[in-house]
């Protein structure tokens, strides 16, 4: 059953720089396909370095009337843009499910997502005030919170459209401009975007979208002498190459870069629930999540329990393209299926056993079956690298003192869950989880008003929340002498 509604995607795309469409300077273009066939939906324009370098001239030509434009106004173009975004809720999430691969239900949910980072940041752009700091009687000493100036955001292929919001609607409160490198796999939501930014009376050269690969355009965007802070999601390895880069100016970078997390289930956990949770928390956007449930740490006494529980939660998922809403869709591109594949043939050879899925149904596109390992050892490759697809882990521990062990023994540090009943050992645990963001006897708790962010290699700085908007505004202290003369003594500060 087709559920999607009809959209139409123009066949080429050109990078939007400075309020114009515009191809890349070498006319170069690729295309983007759909995952559930494997078949190109349109070409778009690859941008070079030179393009870069323009769409960072018009974000610096955008900068100051944007930043000198009266916060309460600048708040009520980013809310007018998410009320565009609600009103194309459904032909953005069409062009998602499209493009990314997952059901319109989860595309949809995105969206909603997209809507209320705009509307939740619109209401703060006239809230963002310093502090009077009080050094005596011979100095008014205030502090005034500036934007940076041009923001660029790097964004991934596993939540496209909602991401550009995240990152873009703090930048823009906060009075910065920006320029928007998508993922290769998935532009067309952020073009689209854009669109909806232009016609909420979003100035020219405010907000411009490089579509593009990471070589040369993220490349040339990060090591950018004309960006002042860079905002990324995505692999460990590229966030280490785009510090790499940035240092060489010193721009301050915000890193969100995946995790390997735990779902730690006692005895005494409500299992039908916790079942429910995790079976959401691995199999949502197949997997392609950065807060994805990846493994359970079960107490022994309850693991044969919980495990057929999540192996019949996982064999009832039916698999299908996007727009039919099946209940989980394909892989984005064939280079993570591939390497989804790959680790499914490796926790096999490292000994665990598939207690559900682990195959590729035979149809078109980029499809693995929702997959269970259970007797699987702490320090084996899939229970310790970010597989990003739907593979679930499933490790038994002994006790409390062991599930802390081993939820915290690998070298990402974003999410973690807890299910229990026992109040006392949910604080505990979440005092002394290594993450950023702690679920109890729920997972996905993350709102558009909540921080998130990594410990570890999981990332810097936290987005989401108002703590987001400390990744988009530099302090300034201001000194003002009410002191006759000169002041004989130095401050000894
Ligand atoms: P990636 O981290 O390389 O790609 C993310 C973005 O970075 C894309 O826009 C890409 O074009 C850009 N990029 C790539 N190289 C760059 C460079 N040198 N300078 C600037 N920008 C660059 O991720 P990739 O290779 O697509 O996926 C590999 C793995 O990364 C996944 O299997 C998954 O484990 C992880 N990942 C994590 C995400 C998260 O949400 N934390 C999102 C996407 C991927
Ligand atoms: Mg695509």
């Amino acid at each position: 059953m087709v559920t999607g509604p009809d959209i139409d995607i123009d066949a080429t795309h050109d990078l939007y720089v400075g309020g114009e469409w515009s191809p890349a300077a070498d006319g170069g273009r690729f295309e983007t396909e759909n995952p559930a066939t494997g078949e190109p939906i349109a070409e778009v324009a690859s941008a070079t370095a030179a393009d870069v370098d323009r769409a960072v001239a018009a974000a610096r030509d955008a900068f100051p009337a944007w930043r000198d434009t009266a916060p309460d106004e600048r708040g009520r173009i980013v809310h007018r843009i998410g009320r565009l975004v609600r009103e194309h809720a459904d032909e953005l999430a069409a062009i998602e499910s499209l493009d990314q691969g997952k059901p319109v239900s989860q595309a949809r949910s995105d969206v909603e997502g997209a809507a209320r980072y705009f509307e939740y940041y619109a209401g703060a752009a006239d809230k963002l005030e310093g502090r009077s700091v009080p050094v005596g009687p011979e100095q008014v000493d205030f502090t005034l919170r500036e934007p940076y100036g041009v923001s660029a955001q790097i964004t991934p292929w596993n939540f496209p459209g909602n991401l550009f919001a995240r990152g873009v609607a703090p930048a823009l409160v906060a009075g910065n401009t920006a320029v928007v490198k998508p993922a290769e796999q998935t532009p067309l939501s952020s073009l689209r975007l854009a669109e909806l930014c232009a016609e909420a009376g979003v100035p020219d050269g405010v907000v411009n979208v490089v579509t593009g690969f990471g070589d040369p355009a993220g490349a040339a965007l990060s090591g950018h002498a004309g960006v002042d802070t860079i905002t990324f999601t995505g692999s460990v390895r590229t966030g280490t190459e785009i510090m790499r880069q940035a240092a060489g100016n010193v721009t301050p970078v915000t890193l969100e870069l995946g995790g390997k997390n735990p779902a730690i289930v006692f005895p005494d956990a409500d299992l039908d629930a916790a079942a429910d949770w995790i079976a959401k928390g691995i199999f949502t956007n197949a997997g392609q999540v950065c807060s994805a449930a990846d493994r359970v740490l079960v107490h022994e006494s309850v693991r044969e329990d919980l495990l057929d529980r999540l192996v019949e939660r996982a064999e009832s998922y039916e698999l299908g393209p996007g727009r039919a809403d099946p209940d989980m869709g394909p892989l984005a591109s064939e280079a993570q299926f591939e390497k989804v594949r790959n680790y499914v043939d490796l926790g096999r050879e490292e000994g665990a056993t598939l207690a559900a899925g682990g195959g590729t149904p035979d149809r078109e596109g980029y499809f693995v079956e929702p997959t269970v390992f259970t007797d699987v050892e702490h320090d084996m490759r899939i229970a310790r690298e970010e597989i990003f697809g739907p593979v679930l882990s499933v490790i038994s521990v002994a006790d409390e003192a062991e599930a802390l062990q081993v939820a915290n023994d690998v070298e990402y540090g974003l999410v973690a869950g807890v299910f229990t009943s026992d109040v006392t050992r949910a604080h505990r645990l979440a005092g002394r989880l290594a993450a950023g963001n702690v679920y109890v006897n729920k997972w996905f708790g993350d709102t558009n008003q909540t921080p998130f962010g990594g410990y570890k290699q999981s990332g810097i700085g936290r987005e989401k929340g108002l703590e987001a908007l400390d990744s988009y505004l530099q302090t300034k202290n201001v000194a003002v002498n009410l002191a006759d003369g000169d002041g004989a003594d130095l401050p000894g500060a």
